[in-house]
């Protein structure tokens, strides 16, 4: 059993956004708990995306993940753990119809899926996510899940379906885990503070937390600091946004003291800028040395990933055993 469960879905490059909202946080819970990360690609194909780059896009977040410094022993790859797939079956007959038809995230997801694509097909897998996504959770039988609010449901749900199960094969089972909520710095784009940080969004409205010297301190150079102004003395979105950047790096002194010079309405937005990118690029140093160092290794490090996803599979199958016990299924070994 693990302590703490988290994963991700597999998206190319990893920003700040991505980096301080959630990734930083799984970093700091390894020293304390036992963690399973996953880099769940099964999640990634409930919607049409790119075949042909799915691949490589589970293996670059790996690589960005190893790079920021989750360790190894604790990553696996969803699609490397066939137990995920196998125990979702189960839990979708211990899922609630109607519960089902009021996740929000699908509704979002599948209302914005038809605007854009201007297809109304929407896939029964996008529907079953939420119980897939069960499945990942208490497979690992885990005290606590870290994610963010919009998980809640996903969260409540999972609790119900492992209520459920216990009440049915009459045992208790699966421990209910209880989410984690951390409040973490919410990153803004700089190119346009109104909206978060984040890929879909366009080229300009995130930073790549590998990203080189000269392309960090042109966008941070370029950051908007005067919409959302509300009134005179308060501080912009953009401002703000700025301020959280320089905090998230661990830049305390230089951030008291440019918040004092806010304060005093005699801050230079250049000085703020300079002062974050110089916080940020303190921080990337050592994630862009290691990155290179995985580049170099890459047969090594996929090797040691399908290792540890091997590792992490024990858990997966002891569970998988104890689940067809109690329910009736026939297993392999008595
Ligand atoms: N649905 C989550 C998200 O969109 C990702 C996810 C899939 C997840 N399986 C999980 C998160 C298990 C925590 C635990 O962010």
């Amino acid at each position: 059993m693990k302590d703490i469960l988290s994963a991700i879905q597999p998206t190319g490059d990893m920003h700040f956004g991505n980096y301080f909202g959630a990734v930083k946080n799984w970093v700091d819970l390894q020293d304390k708990y036992s963690c399973a990360f996953g880099v769940v690609d099964y999640h990634a194909i409930t919607m049409p995306t790119n075949y042909q780059k799915l691949r490589n896009n589970t293996w670059e977040l790996i690589f960005n993940l190893l790079a920021v410094g989750v360790n190894a022993e604790n990553l696996f790859i969803q699609s490397l753990i066939p137990e995920h797939t196998e125990l979702s079956w189960i839990l979708s007959c211990f899922s609630s119809y109607g519960q089902m038809t009021r996740m929000t995230q699908f509704k979002d997801k599948s209302a914005k899926s038809k605007e854009e694509t201007k297809d109304s097909f929407i896939s029964a897998g996008l529907f079953n996510y939420p119980i897939l996504q069960s499945a990942d959770i208490l497979l690992y039988r885990p005290k606590f899940v870290p994610v963010g609010k919009d998980q809640e449901q996903h969260l409540e749900l999972t609790r119900n379906i492992a209520q459920r199960f216990n009440s049915l094969v009459g045992k208790e089972y699966f421990r209910l885990p209880e989410i984690l909520f951390t409040e973490t710095p919410k990153i803004r784009s700089t190119a346009n503070p109104e909206i978060k940080m984040s890929k879909s969004a366009g080229e300009k409205h995130y930073i790549s937390v590998f990203a080189e010297e000269s392309r960090l301190r042109k966008q941070i150079r370029s950051a908007v600091t005067d919409t959302g102004r509300t009134n005179d003395g308060d501080m912009s979105q953009g401002v703000k946004n700025l301020f959280e950047l320089l905090k998230a790096s661990g830049q305390t002194e230089a951030y008291k003291s440019l918040l004092q010079d806010f304060e005093n309405s005699s801050l230079k937005y250049v000085d703020l800028k300079d002062a974050v990118a110089d916080g940020l690029l303190k921080m990337t140093r050592a994630f862009i040395e290691k990155r290179k160092e995985i580049a170099a290794n890459k047969k090594n490090v996929k090797n040691q990933i399908k290792q540890s996803s091997w590792e992490i599979r024990k858990i997966a199958q002891e569970t998988i055993k104890n689940v067809k016990d109690l329910t009736g299924l026939i297993n392999v070994r008595f």
